[in-house]
This record gives structure tokens, C-alpha cells and sequence, in this order.
């Protein structure tokens, strides 16, 4: 049995679809949610799905104590749902081809520091795009750049407001990211 960790910094809507979704599954099983947010709502959410879960600060990224926590727990397979901040060198090395991120656009548009949630859509919309969508890729040490594994595409509506595209790319986002990770861990 694989065992994943997911790590988000939000309200884990993504998180709980893949905790769901590998609930009662053969190969593999969700077993610790990280968080460097206190007040994120993942943490209620992996609460209530009697996931234990794991809160630390951003400095425990860069001094390697997520490293050796991820290392004891024997997690194979890293999923970012929603995590805001810089995966160092050391832990992508330590996780070859073993690290996947969700971004709410088609990469490489849209994507770097300081791209993320909401502030994705308002640059979207604000550049007058017809179609947005969502990217699942590996993770490399910079931001949003490593190998695209699945892409999939929405309508931009000239009525859209960033939370209405928001609201649709999520839809995306949970149809396809678990199917998306189990692929990965059948490959
Ligand atoms: C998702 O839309 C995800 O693609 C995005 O944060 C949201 C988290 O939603 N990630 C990024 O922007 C990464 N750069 P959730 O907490 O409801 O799963």
C-alpha cells in the first residue's frame, strides 16, 4: 500500500477530494496532511476524515524537519493541494518524480510567484482570456515549472467575476486530481 501525504495551506477542498477518493482504495491511502497555515480549513477537514495531521512553520520547509517527518512516515508520493509556499532542492531530490502540484491555470500561463487561488483568475480575466483550465505537473525547486502530467481545459464567460471562474476550475480540479495521482502511482 502507497502511502501519500498531501500538503495544503488552505481550505483543503482538494485535499478532502483525494483523502475520499483513496479512503478505501487497494494501492494506496492518504496518511498525514501537512500544513504550515494554524487556521486552514484542511486541518478540520483531515480531522473529520480521521486523517492525522501534521502543522509546521515555514522555516521547518528549509531546516529539513518536513523532510524527516515525510522520511519517518515512510510517505511515497507528496500531493500539493493548495500549498503555498517553495518546495526546497533537497526535498525534490529526496522525492524524485515523487512530488505533484495542482495550479489553477494552463500552464506555463499564469503560473510563478505569487500566482495562486484567486489572484490566478483576476489576471485571466483581466487579460481578456476565453478559456482557462487546470495544469497537475511534477514538482522541480521553482514555482510551477516542472513536467506537465495533465492538463484540462474551461470557458472564460465575459460575465465571470474571479470567484464564478474560481468556482469552475475547482469542479475541474476535483474531477481530475485524483485520477491524475493514481496515475502517477501506477506508472
Ligand atoms: C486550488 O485551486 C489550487 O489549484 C490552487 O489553490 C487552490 C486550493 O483550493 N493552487 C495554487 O494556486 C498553487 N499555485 P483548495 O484549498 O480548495 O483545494
Amino acid at each position: 500500500m502507497k502511502r501519500i501525504a498531501v500538503l495544503a495551506s488552505g481550505s483543503g477542498t482538494n485535499a478532502q477530494r483525494l483523502m475520499e477518493h483513496f479512503a478505501q482504495h487497494p494501492l494506496a491511502q492518504v496518511v498525514l496532511v501537512g500544513s504550515d497555515q494554524p487556521r486552514a480549513g484542511v486541518l478540520q477537514r483531515a480531522w473529520d476524515l480521521h486523517v492525522p495531521s501534521y502543522l509546521f512553520a515555514g522555516k521547518n520547509l528549509r531546516d529539513g524537519s518536513v523532510l524527516r517527518e515525510l522520511q519517518g512516515q515512510r510517505i511515497d508520493l507528496v500531493v500539493l493541494a493548495g500549498f503555498m509556499r517553495l518546495i526546497p532542492a533537497e526535498m525534490v531530490h529526496a522525492f524524485p518524480g515523487r512530488i505533484v502540484n495542482i495550479h489553477p491555470s494552463l500552464l506555463p500561463m499564469y503560473g510563478g510567484k505569487g500566482m495562486f487561488g484567486e489572484h490566478v483568475h483576476r489576471a485571466v480575466i483581466a487579460a481578456g482570456e476565453t478559456e482557462s483550465g487546470i495544469t497537475i505537473h511534477l514538482v522541480n525547486d521553482r514555482y510551477d515549472e516542472g513536467r506537465i502530467l495533465f492538463q484540462a481545459k474551461c470557458p472564460v464567460l465575459p460575465s465571470d467575476t474571479p470567484g464564478s471562474l474560481a468556482d469552475r476550475v475547482h469542479a475541474l480540479e476535483h474531477a481530475h486530481y485524483p485520477h491524475a495521482v493514481e496515475s502517477l502511482l501506477t506508472a
